[in-house]
């Protein structure tokens, strides 16, 4: 139990970490919280800045998710155990202690630690989101309707993380409660 605790901890701290804001500082792009959407995420970052600056940030974000459910794996922590921790770095991702408990809305950070977890899983939540990224050109979309559709494969492929699964997919689907109004309303911003 305190390794399983130490490595969410670990776990929380590196999710903290805001790649986006990191990347618009040093690609002189300026701080996303203050531009497009606000939110500090690859997306808008795309909007704001450059393909490049977004890919970096996609990247960095999913890595943290990677790396945490990774080191839980290397520590030799139960799938149930690695899930936790995949939680604890989406929740750093959400509610950053480098920036006040702010943060950003986790798709990435999620899908990061998804594929650690099991491929299988992580491969089907990228499918599916970026299908719907192709086919509709919303992000937001894409990441809600990849947040409702993950837990029925989470209980076909890997039942055992089936409750975190369901957390970490409310918590998103929580994230993007503006994006979800904008969805219904018809304002939500295509890519
Ligand atoms: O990953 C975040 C995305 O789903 C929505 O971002 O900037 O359009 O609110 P944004």
């Amino acid at each position: 139990a305190t390794i399983t605790l130490s490595v969410m901890f670990a776990a929380y701290l590196l999710g903290s970490i805001p790649t986006a804001i990191l990347v618009c500082h040093f690609m002189g792009i300026g701080d996303p919280r203050q531009q497009g959407s606000g939110n500090p995420g690859a997306t808008n970052v795309l909007r704001v800045g450059s393909r490049s600056a977004a890919l970096l940030t996609l990247t960095g974000d999913l890595s943290k998710g990677m790396l945490a459910v990774s080191i839980s794996q290397w520590l030799g922590l139960d799938l149930f155990n690695q899930a936790l921790v995949g939680i604890s770095a989406l929740i750093g991702h959400v509610w950053s202690i480098f920036l006040r408990f702010g943060g950003g809305k986790g798709v990435a950070t999620m899908l990061g630690s998804c594929l650690i977890l099991d491929y299988r899983l992580g491969l089907a939540q990228c499918a599916i989101w970026l299908s719907l990224l192709v086919i509709q050109r919303i992000s937001s979309l894409a990441a809600v309707g990849m947040a409702v559709i993950s837990p029925i494969i989470c209980w076909q492929l890997t039942p055992q993380i089936l409750l975190p699964m369901i957390m970490m997919c409310c918590l998103l689907l929580a994230t993007h409660h503006q994006n979800i109004r904008k969805l219904l309303n018809g304002r939500e911003s295509q890519l």
